[in-house]
C-alpha cells in the first residue's frame, strides 16, 4: 500500500499530541476539552428513541426534514432576528462538514480563502482539500483578536473569494463587536467576498448580544452561517450541524453532500427539531454556569505570576497570555502537564498569532477548575 503523497508525512496536530499524552497519565485535570461537560438532556434523548420506534429508521430527506429546517429558522429568528426560510437551510453532519461543503461549492482551483488566525485549524485542511489557497491574517490581543480592516485589505487579491469569520471564537473566546463586523461587511461588499460565518458558539455570548452576520445590511446574499448543536445543546456526539445561506448555494451543497454522507442521521434530526424548539431556558442556565466558571478562572489567572487574561466574552474558552514566563506556549503547556498534571492547549496550535497564549476550556466542574487553578498557581510560583 502506498498512501497519497499529501498524507505520507501527516502528523497529529498539537492538540491531538496533548490528548495522546494525557491518555498515558494519571489524574490529569483536563482543561483542553472543547466540548461542554454536560450530557444531552434526557427529554431530547427520549424524542430520538421515540422517533426510532415510530419508524424514523430510513434514509432522511437529503437537505434535512422540513420540521427541523423550520425549527432552525424559528430559532435564529427568535434569538438573533434572522429571517430565513427552510429552502435556505441544509442539515449537515456536524458543524465541521458545513465549511467543507461550502468551499467545495464555491472555490475554483487557486481561489483564495482568508482565514483569521488563531483559528479552528480544520479550516486550513478544508481549504486545501477544496483546491483553494488559504491566506492567513494574524490578529493581536490589543485588537481583541479581531482582524483589522487594514490587515484584511492587505491580503485581498483578485483571487480572494471567501472570508471566513468565527465569532465567538475558538480558541480566543473573543467576540467581534458589532461595529467591527459592520466594517468587515462593508469590506466584503467592496471586494465582492463571500463570508463563511462560523457562529457555532452563538448561544454563548456573555457581554451584549450575538450579531448574526447576515443580519447586517447587504450581507444576507453573501453569507453562509455555519451553526450546530454541539456547543449550544450539548449534543457533540449526535453530529448535528447546519448551514443557513442563499438557496442556490444550499441547493449545490445538498447535491455535494449526497455523494458524501447522504443526509444527516434521522434520529438526530428529530432530536434537534425538539431541542431547538423547547430548550431556550436550558441555554440560559448553562450560559450562566459557563459565565461563572470563566469569571472564576480568569480572576484566578490574573492573580498569577506572569499571566494576564482577558475576561470572558464568548464560547467557553479563555486565552491567557503567558509571555511573561519566557516560555513558548508549547513549552509552557508540556511543562505544566508533566509537572502539575493540568492540561491546556498551546495557543500556537491555532496559528502563529496564538504564540505566547494558552487555550483554557472551562468545560469542567467548578471543583476541578478550582483544583486546576491551585496547581497552576503553584506551578507558576515555582517556575
Ligand atoms: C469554531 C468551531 N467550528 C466548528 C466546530 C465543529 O463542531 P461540530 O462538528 O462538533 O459541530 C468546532 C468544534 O470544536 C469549532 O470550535
Amino acid at each position: 500500500m502506498k498512501l497519497a503523497e499529501r498524507y505520507q508525512k501527516a502528523q497529529p496536530s498539537g492538540m491531538v499530541k496533548i490528548f495522546q499524552a494525557i491518555e498515558k497519565m494519571d489524574e490529569v485535570l483536563n482543561l483542553g476539552i472543547g466540548e461542554p461537560d454536560f450530557d444531552t438532556e434526557h427529554d431530547i434523548i427520549d424524542v430520538a428513541a421515540r422517533a426510532a420506534k415510530d419508524g424514523f429508521t430510513h434514509y432522511p430527506p437529503l437537505q434535512g426534514f422540513l420540521d427541523v429546517r423550520e425549527a432552525v429558522c424559528a430559532y435564529w429568528e427568535r434569538h438573533h432576528g434572522l429571517n430565513c426560510s427552510p429552502e435556505e437551510v441544509l442539515m449537515t453532519v456536524g458543524g465541521i462538514q458545513t465549511p467543507n461543503l461550502a468551499m467545495q461549492a464555491l472555490l475554483n482551483p487557486g481561489d483564495e480563502v482568508i482565514l483569521v488566525e488563531p483559528c479552528f485549524t480544520p479550516y486550513f485542511t478544508q481549504v486545501r482539500d477544496s483546491g483553494g489557497a488559504a491566506v492567513s491574517v494574524g490578529t493581536t490581543e490589543e485588537n481583541g483578536f479581531a482582524p483589522t480592516i487594514g490587515d484584511l485589505e492587505r491580503v485581498i487579491t483578485p483571487r480572494t473569494k471567501i472570508l471566513l469569520l468565527n465569532s465567538p471564537c475558538n480558541p480566543t473566546g473573543r467576540v467581534i463587536p458589532r461595529g467591527q463586523l459592520e466594517e468587515i461587511a462593508a469590506l466584503a461588499a467592496k471586494h465582492d467576498l463571500f463570508v463563511l460565518s462560523d457562529e457555532i458558539y452563538e448561544a454563548l455570548v456573555y457581554k451584549g448580544k450575538h450579531t448574526a452576520f447576515p443580519t447586517l445590511p447587504g450581507m444576507r446574499e453573501r453569507t453562509l452561517i455555519m451553526g450546530g448543536m454541539s456547543k449550544s445543546h450539548c449534543m457533540t456526539g449526535w453530529r448535528v450541524g447546519y448551514a443557513i445561506g442563499p438557496a442556490e448555494l444550499i441547493r449545490v451543497m445538498t447535491m455535494i453532500a449526497t455523494s458524501r454522507t447522504y443526509g444527516l442521521n434521522t434520529l438526530a434530526q428529530k432530536a434537534t427539531s425538539y431541542a431547538l424548539t423547547n430548550h431556550d431556558e436550558k441555554l440560559i442556565e448553562r450560559k450562566n454556569i459557563f459565565a461563572e466558571r470563566m469569571d472564576y478562572v480568569s480572576g484566578r489567572l490574573n492573580k498569577m505570576k506572569n499571566v494576564t487574561c482577558a475576561f470572558a466574552e464568548g464560547a467557553f474558552y479563555l486565552f491567557p497570555n503567558v509571555k511573561g514566563t519566557g516560555l513558548t506556549s508549547e513549552a509552557f503547556v508540556w511543562k505544566l502537564l508533566e509537572e502539575s498534571h493540568v492540561a491546556a492547549i498551546p495557543g500556537s496550535a491555532f496559528g502563529p498569532s496564538g504564540e505566547g497564549y494558552l487555550r483554557i476550556a472551562c468545560t469542567q466542574s467548578m471543583e476541578i477548575l478550582i483544583q486546576a487553578m491551585d496547581r497552576m498557581e503553584t506551578f507558576l510560583k515555582n517556575l
